[in-house]
């Protein structure tokens, strides 16, 4: 790579348009609650967004200034019309990995690897890394992999995966991280998707009881997809050595990297274009068909690093402890870009928060690294709880340089986290992002400010994060009208304390999705159409007096299942697929563990003897193997008929208060009220379930 140049100077502001100038920050600048710290940054970034990101494209090393922060063109640009950093030239590797070692920081430690479930422990200087990533992203080059190509990575948590992603990042191919708890349906969905180059594998992950094996499920992916990959790059672990076919382009990782050892082959960075994609992640959408969320390397890049300083509040060479999975948008942000663009040390941990071996797991790495911050799901918290309620097992470890615990995927709990800031005597962060917008959009609170820990509202996933202008749309009729497709009601913004849609005012701030994969009308049908110059969150919610938001359920199909975001219209298609079933409906039901469980609903086929637990197991069966285990879809009620309208539409949220035991409003349009009394039979009493 050609020298990098330091990063620009402060670019000259390009006028704001005032139509995306948000009025609501004076009433929010008001709020008693909103401490004054956090306030006025949001107000700098409301006011003036290109002085506010054009300061914080300094911290990121470009090789070509960019000389606008934000151009809002609708001519230039597709639809919403606006592109940030859109001249820079920059290598998303080289700020994560080279910078540092060309800084003097080489000896720095950038990974700690922690795997209780195979009893290995191991450190991977920002050097060796540096080493590792140029010589694995030649190994991909030798495989015909360059700027522009996909390449899929289905990876336990092991540092190899972190490897991959930043070498495709280096060379820039764009990677997209499939979970590993997916079935091969899933991943096939993906293969065809992107269509892969390569795609990078493991033989194996380990869960704390049990191996479960990965080249069935590539390899049974890859045979059902008409896309074939050129290569898979397969790492085999100990635990389960497989036999490798170059028949089937399958080839040994470490082969391979010994193999551009011996030839001294390294990769130098590419320079990318701001805009250009870094990875692609899918998410679950509405439908069964997951969307491929991109990231752009420019806006990812400044709001990561300042998200790390401001939200996160770590220091080059702070340790970060992320217990999430390199599978999901949190281990993209905060176990592998936000640490290492901003120089800490990053946990990989491959093990659960409790059984690998007990509920002292995090605690035990808190001490062990000296972790500073930690952040995780609710869930795996409430698990922590369940099985050491006192907290008995923290008193074994030394944990006194934990600062803050985030919490963020679902909503926190406000008895957990009123006692676990009483255990650990520390603040406990709840933050509401999502894997479109790639880092946090409310946040409970920054922390450049300490004293806002006493800020924090139990239930509140704290006020909005600079960059984002957090608005509620209620309809005007007052009511949501579930019986109405989304065209037919119109909206308006909420009082404070009213329940309604969350949706963030255009322009969304760097680093949020620009597109989705191969998608932009599905990019503007699914997130921008509602709500014309808003981003629909999906998410519903609630801004309070003082300004702080408070996320109440999906607006959509989307359940959240320890911390693992699924779509019960991806559910529903396979339950309608069984034999048996004339029509079903799948809803999330309320679980103090895992946040959400789904439940189905069917309605059998006439003359079907087979017994419903047959069936139930069948369809927990159907959905561990289409979907993955992850799911955990255990329960399936027959019912004589669903709840619909009478046009025909099922009224699932009316399905989901009653299995929540929550009120609702009969709706207007039901076809037939007796149905509710049928339904709410099967939830009396509640225990049952
Ligand atoms: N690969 C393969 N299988 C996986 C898997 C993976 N990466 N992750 C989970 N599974 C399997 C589990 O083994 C289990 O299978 P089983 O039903 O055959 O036993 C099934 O999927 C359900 O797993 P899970 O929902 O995780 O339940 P659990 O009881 O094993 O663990 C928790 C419960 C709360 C401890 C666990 O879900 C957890 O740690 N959640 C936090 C998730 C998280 O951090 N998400 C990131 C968002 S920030
Ligand atoms: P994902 O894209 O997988 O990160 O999931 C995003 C979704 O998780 C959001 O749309 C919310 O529904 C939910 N979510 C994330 N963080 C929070 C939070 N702090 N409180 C409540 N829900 C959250």
């Amino acid at each position: 790579m050609s020298t990098v140049t330091s990063a620009p100077g402060a670019p000259a502001p390009v006028p704001y348009p005032s139509r995306f100038v948000s009025p609501a920050v004076a009433t929010l600048n008001k709020n008693n609650g909103l401490a004054a710290y956090q306030n006025e940054l949001h107000r700098q970034s409301m006011a003036d967004p290109v002085k506010f990101w054009a300061k914080e494209a300094d911290d990121i090393a470009w090789e070509t200034k960019c000389d606008k922060v934000l151009e809002m063109d609708s001519q230039k640009y597709q639809e919403p019309g606006y592109a940030w950093f859109p001249n820079g030239k920059l290598n998303t590797c080289y700020n994560a990995v080279d910078r540092h070692v060309i800084a003097g920081n080489g000896k720095r430690t950038a990974i700690i690897y922690d795997s209780p479930v195979t009893g290995v422990k191991s450190r991977i200087s920002y050097e060796e890394l540096l080493h590792k990533v140029s010589t694995f992203a030649a190994v991909l080059q030798s495989h015909g992999v360059q700027k522009g190509d996909t390449v899929i990575v289905y990876m336990p948590m092991v540092p190899e995966a972190v490897v991959g992603m930043l070498a495709c990042a280096r060379l820039g191919a764009i990677h997209s991280v499939v979970f590993g708890g997916f079935a091969p349906k899933e991943l096939a969905k993906r293969i065809e998707d992107c269509k892969p180059k390569v795609i990078l594998g493991a033989t194996c992950g380990v869960e704390p009881k049990k191996i479960f094996k990965y080249m069935p499920m590539i390899e049974a992916a890859v045979e059902i997809c008409k896309h074939k990959p050129r290569a898979l790059i397969i790492l085999q672990r100990p635990q389960c050595v497989a036999n490798l076919s170059t028949s089937r382009g399958e080839h040994d990782w470490a082969a391979e990297v010994a193999a551009a050892e011996k030839d001294g082959a390294k990769a130098g960075c590419t320079i990318m274009n701001s805009r250009d994609p870094l990875y692609l992640l899918y998410t679950s959408g509405s439908t069964g068909t997951p969307k491929g969320v991109i990231r752009d390397n420019g806006g990812h890049a400044v709001a990561i690093n300042w998200t790390m300083k401001n939200i996160v509040g770590l220091k080059p060479g702070d340790v970060f402890f992320s217990a999430s999975d390199v599978g999901w948008v949190v281990g993209h942000s905060f176990i592998v870009y936000g640490p290492l663009i901003s120089g800490c040390t990053t946990i990989v941990y491959e093990g659960k928060p409790v059984g690998s071996p007990d509920a002292g797991a995090f605690w035990r790495v808190v001490e062990e690294y000296g972790v500073k911050s930690l952040f995780t799901a609710p869930t795996a918290i409430r698990a922590v709880k369940r099985e050491d309620p006192n907290g008995d097992l923290i008193k074994k470890y030394n944990i006194s340089t934990l600062k803050n615990l985030f919490l963020v995927g679902e909503r926190s709990d406000p008895d957990t986290v009123a006692q676990y800031h009483k255990l650990l005597n520390i603040p406990i962060r709840d933050n509401w992002w999502q894997t479109e917008t790639g880092w946090p959009m409310t946040a409970a609170a920054q922390m450049s400010s300490p004293d806002l820990a006493s800020k924090t509202k139990l239930g509140s996933a704290g006020p909005p994060v600079p960059g984002y202008d957090i608005r509620v749309l209620v309809p005007k009729s007052g009511v949501v009208r579930e019986d109405l497709e989304n065209e037919q009601q119109e909206y308006i913004e909420a009082k404070a304390g009213e329940l309604g849609t969350l949706a963030v005012k255009l322009p969304l701030p760097p680093g949020t999705f620009p597109t989705l994969w191969n998608n932009h009308k599905g990019y503007l049908k699914s997130y921008f159409k509602k709500f014309p110059g808003y981003y629909d969150t999906a998410d519903a919610g609630l801004i309070d007096e003082d300004g702080y938001v408070s996320i109440m359920s999906r607006t959509d199909d989307i359940i959240n299942t320890a911390g693992h975001r699924l779509s019960t219209g991806g559910m529903e298609q396979i339950v309608s697929a069984h034999k048996s079933v004339a029509e079903c409906a799948v809803i999330g039901a309320a679980d103090q563990l895992k946040g959400e469980l789904p439940l189905g609903f069917i309605v059998l086929k006439h003359g079907v003897s087979t017994t419903p637990k047959q069936i139930e197991a069948e369809l927990k069966a159907a959905i561990r193997s289409q979907i993955g285990a992850i799911a955990c879809f255990d329960k399936t009620f027959v019912v004589h008929r669903l709840p619909k309208t009478r046009s025909g539409k099922v009224l699932r949220r009316t399905l989901r208060a009653i299995a929540n035991g929550t009120k609702y409003e009969v709706p207007a349009t039901i076809e037939d009220e007796s149905v509710l009394k049928e339904l709410e039979a099967l939830f009396a009493p509640r225990a049952k379930l």
